[in-house]
């Protein structure tokens, strides 16, 4: 079959969002101010640094260049003794029963992530046997909406872009994927992912056999 998968991490195959949002609310509260689990939803697929600094700025609040990268660490500390904790339970609903699907057809499977934290989760929740590739935010330069993460995840795999299908949550996720000439499976909202060609729920809502056809179609 001349398909390969790549996932994001974080919002696709496991649900990590609430550890970030309480790590990063710790974070705000010890400076002083709050942090909706609204604007959790902004930070999306945005790198660790960039979330700090918009954090910042939402509390009003100017920090040097090692302030920022201690404050940081710190987060990321509390975050990781979260992490280390996740179980199997804490997989997103079709996570596993895809990729199973997807080794026994002998699709390629790569993560593609932001997050610097993939090893981790991958070995907590048991997903990490089912990857060819992983790129994660400790392989790239440059974050989504670059195209650099799924690129370096195509070239790893031996595939071209184009036969690449990339299960996005994030915004940003989804314009890199698109900027890669990727095909983009969206999953969340439609209204939030707009140009992704196809939005489901989660993984539990396609199967392969739809996902070929799909592909096909679009390559005719
Ligand atoms: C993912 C998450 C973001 C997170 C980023 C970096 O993209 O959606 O919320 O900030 O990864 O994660 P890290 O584990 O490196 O802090
Ligand atoms: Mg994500």
């Amino acid at each position: 079959q001349h398909i390969a998968c790549i996932f994001d991490l974080d919002g696709v195959l496991v649900d990590t969002a609430v550890y970030h949002y309480q790590a990063w609310k710790q974070l705000a509260n010890s400076l002083g101010f709050d942090f909706t689990y609204a604007q959790n939803e902004q930070l999306k697929g945005v790198s660790r640094m960039r979330s700090l600094d918009m954090i910042l700025k939402w509390g009003g609040i100017e920090k040097s260049e090692a302030e920022r990268e201690a404050l940081a660490s710190l987060k990321n500390s509390w975050y990781v003794a979260m992490i280390s904790k996740m179980t199997t339970d804490e997989l997103l609903p079709g996570s596993l029963k895809i990729l199973e699907n997807l080794k026994a057809i002998g699709a390629k499977i790569a993560l593609g992530s932001a997050s610097k934290n993939s090893a981790l989760i991958l070995k907590r929740t048991g997903l990490t046997h089912f990857f060819d590739a992983i790129v994660d935010g400790n392989e790239v330069t440059t974050s989504k909406p670059d195209p650099e993460v799924f690129v370096k995840a195509a070239e790893l795999l031996g595939a071209t872009n184009k036969d690449c299908v990339v299960f996005e949550d994030a915004l940003a996720g989804v314009q890199a994927a698109i900027a890669a000439g990727m095909y983009v499976v969206g999953v969340g909202e439609t209204e939030n992912l707009p140009g992704a060609q196809l939005v489901i729920k989660d993984l539990s809502e396609i199967t392969i056999a739809e996902l070929l056809a799909l592909k096909n179609q679009e390559t005719e």
